[in-house]
């Protein structure tokens, strides 16, 4: 069972002159535990996949399974995509967005607050994950007291509180130095190893790619799946 099965999605924007196919037929499968890249020149349709694999977008065409469960069938949604996202899929965005007057611990207590958990065990779990991150020492900060990079992992803070099976990533180091973009990039590579999460990024990153199990390129809505060089096998 794949965390993310997608098969033959098509997606068109607009009609006539200003139309735009930025999904042409895409196929993309990924497992839980599994970090992977989404690459590509800007305008190829990198965010148009991910929010569809998000439930943020309906699809013209094409099928969807979270989890092994069907969530769009023939471009249609067949599920509450609202609570699917809510309870299964953490996104981080290019921005923080962080809520400017609510300290790190409380924006990710939100995150959980809107879950139904509240109390001592939301408290519990979120200075956990944010101690997880490293911000055991920044909990009561207010988001403009953390530099951008720690900002970024309370965003991701916030996007695991749930534990969802799925995370997807809309250029999460854009905005940070190479050095921070390689530990953010780390993170997420740890809680897919140590958590079975599946992780798709995207990324105009080059540097910080060697974090990643897979590459998948896209150009003018048609994905590509790079070939890797095999790991050596011990001797
Ligand atoms: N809401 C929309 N209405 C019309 N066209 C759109 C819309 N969103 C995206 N497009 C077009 O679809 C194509 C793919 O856009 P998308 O945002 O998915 O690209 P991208 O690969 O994420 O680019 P970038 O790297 O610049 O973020 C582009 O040609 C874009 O202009
Ligand atoms: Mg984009």
């Amino acid at each position: 069972m794949h965390a993310i099965e997608a098969t033959g999605l098509w997606k068109t924007y607009g009609k006539g002159e200003t139309e735009v196919t930025a999904l042409r037929d895409v196929s993309l499968r990924v497992r839980g535990g599994e970090v992977a890249a989404l690459l590509g020149p800007s305008g190829s349709g990198k965010s148009t996949l991910l929010t569809t694999l998000g439930l943020l977008l309906t699809p013209d065409r094409g099928q969807l399974s979270l989890g092994g469960e069907q969530v769009v069938a023939d471009g249609r949604i067949t599920r509450d995509a609202a609570r699917l996202r809510r309870e299964r899929i953490g996104f981080v965005f290019q921005k923080a967005n962080l809520i400017p007057f609510l300290t790190a611990l409380e924006n990710v207590l939100l995150a959980l607050e809107i879950n139904g958990l509240r109390g001592r065990e939301a408290q519990a779990r979120a200075r956990e994950l944010l101690d997880y991150l490293g911000l055991g020492e920044r909990t009561a900060h207010l988001p403009d007291e953390l530099s951008g990079g720690q900002q970024q992992r309370v965003a991701i803070a916030r996007a695991l509180a749930m534990n969802p099976p799925l995370v997807l990533a809309d250029e999460p180091t854009a905005a940070l130095d190479s050095h921070r973009s390689r530990d953010v990039m780390q993170l997420f590579r740890r809680v897919a190893h140590e958590r079975g999460t599946a992780v798709v990024v995207v990324t105009h990153d080059h540097r910080t790619l060697d974090a990643f199990d897979t590459v998948h390129e896209m150009e003018d809505g048609v994905l590509r799946t790079a070939p890797r060089v095999p790991a050596p096998s011990p001797a």
